[in-house]
């Protein structure tokens, strides 16, 4: 059974949103590494790709579902924060905004009884709980190393360490990665 227009529709603003996230992170990529901490610009850059891949999940979804991805204009990021913590603090708040945005879609996929979707978007339920932990545990670290500036240099080289996770690469094209 095809996908409803009002699914897809919220599905789009979705995209739209998870578009968004990326293009919040790429800034503060670019924040950071104008700040001298590249290993937050390496995490940041990480997350970057990580949002792409939501936005794809859902895109795909929507192809296999029998509808159709429409893109929207992305609106722009802010540019420059007050402080490290205060970056952090941006990325939890932003986060908890996803997470309801996520749980309306379940709601309105339970309400429309379109249980495959429903199904879907537990994937990005389960996600968003890590996501909301990994920002708030960043943002306490960095209120206690608020003026240990050889604390914030050794957690930036902790930062430079994350790669994106190979097992997330499928979540882009829906199937195993093949060498
Ligand atoms: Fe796609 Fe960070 O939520």
């Amino acid at each position: 059974m095809a996908i409803k227009k009002e699914m897809q529709d919220a599905i789009n603003d979705q995209i739209n949103a998870e578009m968004f996230s990326a293009y919040l992170y790429l800034s503060m990529a670019s924040w950071f590494e104008d700040e001298d901490l590249p290993g937050f610009g390496n995490w940041m850059r990480c997350q970057y790709m990580e949002e792409t891949m939501h936005a794809m999940k859902f895109f795909n979804f929507l192809n296999e579902r029998g509808g159709r991805a429409v893109l929207k204009a992305i609106e722009g990021p802010d540019t420059s924060w007050k402080s490290y913590d205060e970056a952090f603090a941006a990325v939890v708040k932003h986060e908890e905004y996803i997470s309801e945005r996520i749980n309306k879609l379940v709601t309105l996929a339970r309400k429309l009884e379109d249980y495959a979707t429903e199904s879907f978007l537990l994937w990005y339920v389960d996600e968003q709980v890590e996501e909301e932990d990994t920002s708030n545990t960043i943002l306490v670290k960095l209120k206690r190393l608020k003026d240990d500036q050889n604390g914030l240099l050794r957690y930036d080289e902790e930062m430079s360490a994350r790669v994106l996770s190979a097992l997330a690469v499928p979540t882009i094209l829906d199937q195993p990665v093949v060498a």
